[in-house]
């Protein structure tokens, strides 16, 4: 089976979705990999790190994802001017892709992939089970986003990070406050205790206090109800505006009290929860940040607006929504072998298998056949369940979201 490696064209997109040790790997499987030129430059792999690792080098982008039987990229298909089209129509009829889809939301795109018979495998909906764990790109993409979060604060605060006893007097520590303590939010919470902060964290899953505090943070304890916030997967359920709104009341004070906001809440396939008002902004003392990573799905901060930096009363907040892009060499090889991984479990005997009956399958495997074949897809874009309807994944074990987190 061939490979493809496409060079991404989204603005400001620098991953790659192989890097060459990883399709080295896959050769050695019996696989073919065809990499488009380039497409490795913006995270440090040249064409001939490729040849070396036994791929061959395609620089006629349409021929590439013509002649696939296996597409593998980074972000959703679109228009490609060096292809000539768009990639969902480029790509061969019943042919695999593979990447981040958006498919929660982007029905369009779906039903596309549908019609062209595509078997679209979708990252983000990879089951956060143990068995799937290396194939979480999920988590590995927001463990950088988390990481990368806490730069960009220490970096925007006025401030040092760390407690210093100097001869010119003594400097405090700054505050961070992490809302959402999921994979992200761990990794922000580790990653500002390691550069010295006082840190505190939040979540509405009660389960996730422990983890906090495992990291050497506060966890927060607010009087609300969350008995119903985390659904049979270990994801948060979707919470009535008048929870939030008392949980708003109840973070103002922690919210002000910080110098660094954090925010990660996020409802799968849902819009974000906007947990910090502009009123909430403008408790904030001068100085003080705040990075809305949920700023994507319209952030968690009423005052976000994607991709800007927006200064409201001495306050900067700031809503990137590609950080994993940011950190290159990193994303693309953890990216990497979460592709890997899940080629590997597709493909048995050189030939792609889709067996419905596997919870991974069933979980990630949107469209095939020429039919919508996720179930949760299906009735977001109001059509009738199938029968049988694809499984349902089984509870996640403990998610990857500490991995690395507690250095
Ligand atoms: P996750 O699902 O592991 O964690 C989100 C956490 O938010 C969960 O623990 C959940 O319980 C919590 N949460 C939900 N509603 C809440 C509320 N009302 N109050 C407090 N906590 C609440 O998600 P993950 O993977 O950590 O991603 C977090 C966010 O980061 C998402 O919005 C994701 O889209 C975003 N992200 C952003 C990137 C960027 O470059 N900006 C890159 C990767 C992820």
């Amino acid at each position: 089976m061939k490979i493809a490696v496409p060079l991404e064209t989204q603005p400001g997109e620098n991953r790659v979705a192989l890097i060459p040790e990883s399709c080295a790997k896959l050769i050695k499987a019996g696989l073919e990999v065809v990499v488009q030129s380039g497409a490795g430059v913006a995270s440090a792999h040249d064409d001939e790190s490729y040849r070396s690792a036994g791929a061959t080098v395609e620089s006629d982008a349409r021929k590439l994802f013509s002649e696939a039987d296996i597409v593998v990229k980074a972000t959703k298909p679109g228009q490609n001017d060096a292809a000539g089209g768009n990639e969902a129509d480029l790509l061969k009829e019943g042919a695999v892709l593979v990447t981040f889809l958006d498919p929660l939301i982007d029905f369009d795109l779906v039903r596309k992939l549908a019609e062209r018979k595509i078997t679209a495998v979708s990252m983000e909906l990879v089951p956060r089970i143990t068995r799937a764990q290396s194939m979480d790109a999920l988590s590995s993409m927001a463990n950088i986003a988390g990481y990368k979060a806490v730069l960009i604060a220490a970096d925007t605060l006025p401030r040092m990070c760390p407690m210093m006893m100097t001869a010119a007097g003594t400097i405090a520590p700054a505050r961070f406050f992490v809302i959402g303590a999921g994979v992200a939010g761990l990794q922000a919470i580790a990653t500002a205790k390691r550069l010295g902060a006082i840190v505190s964290g939040y979540d509405v899953r009660p389960a996730v206090k422990e983890q906090v505090e495992s990291l050497g943070a506060k966890f927060v304890e607010m009087d609300l109800d969350t008995k119903a916030a985390e659904d049979k997967g270990g994801y948060a359920k979707e919470m009535g505006e008048d929870f939030i709104r008392k949980q708003r009341e109840m973070m103002a004070r922690v919210v002000a009290e910080n110098d660094a906001v954090i925010t990660t809440a996020a409802i799968p396939g849902k819009k974000s929860p906007v947990l910090i008002t502009a009123d909430m902004v403008r408790g904030m003392k001068p100085g003080s940040v705040i990075i809305d990573l949920a700023a994507e799905r319209g952030g968690n901060c009423e005052l976000t607006k994607c991709d800007e930096t927006v200064v409201e009363n001495g306050v900067t907040i700031i809503g990137p929504s590609n950080l994993p892009s940011t950190i290159a060499v990193h994303a693309s090889q953890m990216y990497a072998r979460n592709i890997q991984t899940l080629l590997n479990h597709f493909v048995k005997d050189g030939a792609w298998k889709v067996d419905m009956s596997d919870e991974i399958t069933s979980g990630c495997v949107v469209t095939h056949g020429g039919e919508v074949t996720h179930a949760r897809v299906r009735d977001l874009m109001g059509l009738p369940a199938l029968n049988p309807p694809a499984k349902e994944p089984e509870p996640a074990a403990a998610s990857g979201a500490a991995e690395g987190g507690n250095g």
